[in-house]
């Protein structure tokens, strides 16, 4: 047996890929077209494991996408790839509509083909799980109730555009030809392998390098932070038991404006890795705001508890701990993610305090 993942080299995929080996035994056939966010350092420790496939394409190819199908017949599809940089996608919105609308287009009529085909029992085994996000649902007023599955689609940039319509791709190919779909809108995710252009990476690292960390606006956006092996565990969970058709949105119950954010993790480093210049929140520099910036995102994830038996493990204070032990224990990955394209990305946009996203 085995399942697809695509996307695997990312931050929140290559986290599933390592925790799905580490506690089953199924194959996992990992295609990704290792963008700038794909580093397959990430699964460096899988690498001797047979179970592991890895294939670098596009999931918009969709002769590769149906001979690996056919090839290694998996029981299931699930699918992380995408563009998912907000600020990427506000300076160029192209490739956000090509990899996130037509490449998960792509996949659902490949899969679409591949299970028309299987005979009943594994037709009624498989599953088509689609990873999404919260920010399909647009921004909260400060009082309004976290996001329900239910609240209305109102995304507000290129990114969630995109994730919004392949949400609605993906719903379509359920309804109309039986397609057996899943899809869980997941809040922001925040721990290793996450690459340094969000917002926690990006203050840990720019803040032991002594560089400035910007602020968009007034810094009071807030955000629903959810360890990503929290979101690894909800994924097999709604994978293994969410009812096909369904959404099911996963959160943290973890509301937490930026500049809290930026000030709790200055003030741990502070006590893990001194620097010599002083506190590190004397680096933080409030920066131009980003154009259409939601202001709020909260999940309200009683479905998933409800049906499935889900909630976070992690309370924030032991999912940034271990996330920074991460990020200190790992100077080498760092170090080499921003000697790539990164580095220009950084330089063009994030050099100087000041500059805007
Ligand atoms: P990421 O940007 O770190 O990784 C994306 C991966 O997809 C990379 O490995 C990249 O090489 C690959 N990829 C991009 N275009 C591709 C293509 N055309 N064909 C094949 N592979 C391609 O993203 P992430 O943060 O790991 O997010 C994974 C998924 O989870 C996305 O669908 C995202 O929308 C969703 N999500 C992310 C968060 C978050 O906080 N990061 C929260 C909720 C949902
Ligand atoms: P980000 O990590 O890009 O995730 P998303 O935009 O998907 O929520 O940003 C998280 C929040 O932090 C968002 O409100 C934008 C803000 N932010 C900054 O203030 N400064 C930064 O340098 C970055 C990257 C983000």
């Amino acid at each position: 047996m085995a399942i697809l993942v695509t996307g695997g080299a990312g931050f929140i995929g290559a986290n599933f890929v390592l925790d799905w080996l580490a506690c089953t035994d199924e194959a996992v056939v990992n295609l990704d077209k290792l963008t700038y966010a794909g580093n397959l350092e990430s699964l460096a420790p899988v690498v001797d494991d047979g179970r592991h496939r890895f294939v670098a394409g596009d999931i918009c190819d969709a002769q590769l996408v149906g001979r690996l199908l056919e090839t290694h017949r998996p029981r299931s599809i699930v699918h992380f790839a995408a563009e998912s940089h907000v600020d990427r996608s506000i300076r160029g919105p192209g490739e956000f509509v090509r990899t996130n609308i037509e490449g998960t287009y792509t996949l659902l009529e490949c899969a679409r083909a591949y299970w028309s085909g299987l005979d009943t029992g594994a037709k009624d085994a498989f599953r088509f799980l689609h990873v999404s996000t919260d920010e399909v649902y647009g921004s909260l007023a400060p009082d309004a109730p976290p996001f329900a599955e239910t609240h209305a689609y109102e995304p507000n940039s290129p990114y969630s555009a995109s994730k919004a319509a392949s949400d609605h791709l993906a719903r379509a190919w359920h309804q109309t030809y039986g397609l057996p779909v899943l899809t869980t809108n997941c809040s922001n995710n925040y721990g290793p392998f996450q690459f340094p252009e969000k917002l926690i990476p990006l203050v840990i690292v720019n803040a032991l390098a002594g560089k400035p960390l910007p602020v968009y606006g007034d810094g009071r956006q807030v955000r629903d932070w959810l360890y990503v092996g929290d979101h690894c565990a909800a994924i097999r969970t709604v994978l293994a038991s969410g009812r096909i058709g369904e959404t099911y949105n996963v959160g943290g119950w973890n509301e937490i404006a930026n500049i809290d954010i930026v000030h709790t993790v200055c003030r741990l480093l502070d006590g893990l890795r001194p620097s010599s210049a002083g506190p590190y929140e004397q680096l933080i520099r409030f920066v131009a705001d980003r154009p259409g910036h939601d202001r709020r995102y909260a999940i309200d994830a009683r479905k998933i508890e409800r049906e499935l038996g889900w909630r976070p493990a992690e309370t924030f204070d032991s999912g940034i701990a271990k996330t920074l032990r991460w990020y200190l224990d790992h100077g080498d990955w760092v170090g080499h993610v921003q000697s790539g394209a990164y580095r220009e990305w950084m330089a063009r946009h994030y050099d100087g305090a000041g500059s805007a996203p």
